[in-house]
């Protein structure tokens, strides 16, 4: 792609590195998305519908984060185990600028699936696909500061830490404080090899 963006629009891509398979969200994913999404760990760092129930999940598995990719916004992937297929988590893009070449990368892993290196994967597909075949400049990540997990993810992924947000992320409880990362191309990260599928219909 190098970067040449004709509609400021990611195509709907599938990417494999390692054992992990990135692909758009569909209706087979809904109940696995509604039972992760009502762990107390997601909902704590994540302001989204509580209680999570079946029609939150089928609409963000069927139409809300298609409608964010052709919107330009971003790109959304169902975290999936290579080999199995079973949902793992999400990892995706958003508050895309097609003029800068920048993003930003939000993840949750599902309960199932936690401290076996999943989110530290899939970040580091994701930016190894962006800042490599899809030539941007610049990838950013926040963390609230009292998400420590999140923190150790973006650090274990190889991102800079550059400061402190203040005020500038919101959650159930209130307003947080969020930690700023990024990895832009000269930190030389040695992104791992990304195997990229554009689909079409
Ligand atoms: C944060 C989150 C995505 C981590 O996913 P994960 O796949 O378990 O993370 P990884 O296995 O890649 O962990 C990488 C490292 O992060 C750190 N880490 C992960 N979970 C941790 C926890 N609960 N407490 C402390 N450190 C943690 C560890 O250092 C870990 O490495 P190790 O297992 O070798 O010690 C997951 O806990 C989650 O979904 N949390 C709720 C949603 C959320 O916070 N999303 C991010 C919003 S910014």
């Amino acid at each position: 792609m190098g970067g040449t963006w004709t509609d400021n629009v990611f195509p709907e891509t599938e990417l494999v590195s390692g054992n992990l398979r990135l692909r758009a969200f569909g209706a087979g994913d809904v109940e696995d998305v509604r039972l992760a999404c009502s762990d107390e760990e997601i909902l704590r760092w994540l302001p989204l519908p509580r209680p999570y129930d079946l029609e939150a999940a089928r609409g963000w598995c069927t139409d809300f984060s298609h409608h964010l990719r052709t919107s330009g916004d971003g790109i959304h992937w169902a975290i999936t185990d290579r080999d199995s297929g079973r949902l793992l988590g999400t990892i995706g893009l958003k508050s895309t600028d097609w003029t800068a070449h920048v993003s930003e990368v939000g993840y949750w892993v599902a309960p199932w699936s936690r401290r076996q290196g999943v989110a530290v994967g899939a970040t580091r597909t994701v930016a190894g696909w962006l800042l490599g075949e899809c030539g941007f400049e610049r990838l950013e990540l926040r963390a609230a500061t009292g998400n420590l997990a999140s923190q150790a993810v973006a650090e274990r992924a190889g991102f800079v830490r550059e400061g402190v947000l203040r005020n500038a992320g919101h959650v159930h409880e209130g307003r947080v404080d969020l930690v700023a990362y990024s990895v832009i191309p000269a930190d030389g990260l040695g992104l791992p090899k990304v195997e990229a599928r554009t689909i079409t219909d």
